[in-house]
């Protein structure tokens, strides 16, 4: 017999939240783009608190702008399970890449609403800030405040691709939400357990419902810019030119070298370019890229990654050369504690499963230092995210969100 909460998990409620949230940000091709410390992240966020009050949560914000949904349990003095993911997309994105692990959570404390469950410890949801990094560069800023692994003015500096400074994004989003109770930055809930799509195909290929996920590979970004001198195209000879384009076809072609892997494992991408003038009939004097690298074992991590800014170096002819590291996380194992939680509520639940390693990064990597932390996978169709395309099933999805009320069930009484 599951518990009365779990059995409560409704998929059709689930899912019309879910289509609710991607109305907001629509993009053609059924995707998303909802950008971190907007106003349509704003009116997400007041569509989820206002469903999250129906059962009953109570809500508050911390100064990195997380949102807090809280259920009071038995002991509410005790260290709290938490859950949650993030509700921002790629400019790109899809309708299910984080807004599915927030939505599942909220799914858990309307379930046990429903259920009039009463847990010995309280049930929190966090909906964390900017963890794409797709308009303010690195994702996981609100994590990584949360967690002490950054303080939240670290981050003040970075734009946008308008300009617009971190700080006076968040500045305007707190005043937004100045209704809304603050709380402290940062404490030590009991576990952490957090649900998201799979975004690759081997859920899917195996035909299995859920992923229990064992540890995060480690990613590193960098903005390199070169900086050359522009020149009219027509009159300039080559040999006279600091063609900062060439210089990045140079370095491209040398870090291509560095990141080669006959094995396939590690991930190497260039997917940020920014050009000036940016005009066809002059030779660009500043080019500016990102190179967001990831690899499981700690050791080739490090050792390529702190190779980026040499590779660049040498493989230039005529532009200066700088490399900006802006994001560092190490590959994180999960604890066997919370594997174990999820594995026994897969069991309970009637769900396939296996073990399996997160290619993705997440907010829970920065949990894992904090509490004992895992993760929760679903299948989305050919593995396909960071897209509009990206699809689950509802049935997947409610399965994950039973598994997930499970899981939290069970932690919460230990
Ligand atoms: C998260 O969105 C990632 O890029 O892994
Ligand atoms: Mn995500
Ligand atoms: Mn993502």
């Amino acid at each position: 017999m599951i518990p009365r909460a779990v059995a409560a998990v409704n998929e059709q409620r689930l899912w019309e939240r879910l289509m609710a949230m991607a109305k907001l940000g629509a993009i053609p091709g059924d995707g998303v783009n909802r950008a971190c410390l907007t106003p349509l992240d704003r009116e997400a966020r007041r569509l989820l608190i206002g469903w999250s009050r129906e059962a009953g949560a109570e809500i508050s914000v911390d100064a990195a702008a997380n949102l807090w949904l809280r259920r009071a349990g038995r002991d509410n003095a005790a260290a709290p399970v938490l859950t949650g993911s993030h509700m921002d997309t790629q400019p790109n994105g899809g309708r299910f890449d984080g807004i599915y692990g927030v939505l599942a959570g909220l799914e858990v404390l309307s379930a046990l609403h429903d259920a009039g469950t009463e847990t010995a410890r309280p049930v929190e949801v966090v909906a964390w800030t900017n963890e794409e990094g797709g308009r303010f560069a690195p994702g996981c800023m609100g994590s990584m405040a949360w967690s002490g692994f950054k303080p939240i003015e670290a981050f003040a500096d970075v734009t946008d691709p308008e300009g617009t400074r971190f700080a006076d994004a968040l500045a305007e989003h707190l005043a937004a939400e100045a209704d809304l109770p603050r709380r402290a930055l940062g404490h030590t809930p009991h576990a952490y357990v957090e649900a998201h799509i799979e975004q690759g195909p081997r859920l899917e290929n195996g035909a299995l419902d859920i992923g229990v996920v064992t540890g995060i590979q480690g990613s590193r970004w960098f903005t390199v810019t070169l900086t050359g001198e522009t020149a009219h195209a027509g009159t300039t000879p080559l040999r006279l030119r600091r063609d900062a384009v060439q210089d990045m076809v140079r370095a491209v072609t040398a870090l291509n070298v560095l990141m080669h892997d006959p094995a396939d494992v590690l991930r190497f991408t260039v997917g940020r370019v920014a050009v000036q003038p940016n005009t066809s009939n002059s030779v660009a004097d500043r080019v500016t890229f990102s190179i967001d690298f990831r690899h499981p074992d700690k050791d080739v991590l490090i050792a390529r990654g702190d190779a980026i800014a040499g590779v660049v170096q040498a493989a230039v002819r005529d532009a200066g050369v700088s490399v900006h590291e802006s994001f560092h996380a190490l590959p994180v194992a999960f604890d066997p504690r919370v594997i174990g939680a999820v594995n026994a509520a897969a069991e309970a639940c009637g769900c396939t499963r296996m073990e399996m390693p997160s290619g993705a990064f997440h907010d829970a990597q920065f949990v894992v230092p904090v509490a004992p932390t895992g993760m929760i996978f679903v299948p989305c169709r050919k593995g396909i995210s960071h897209n509009p395309a990206e699809y689950a099933e509802p049935h997947h999805l409610a399965a994950g969100a039973r598994v997930l009320a499970h899981s939290l069930l069970a932690l919460a009484e230990g």
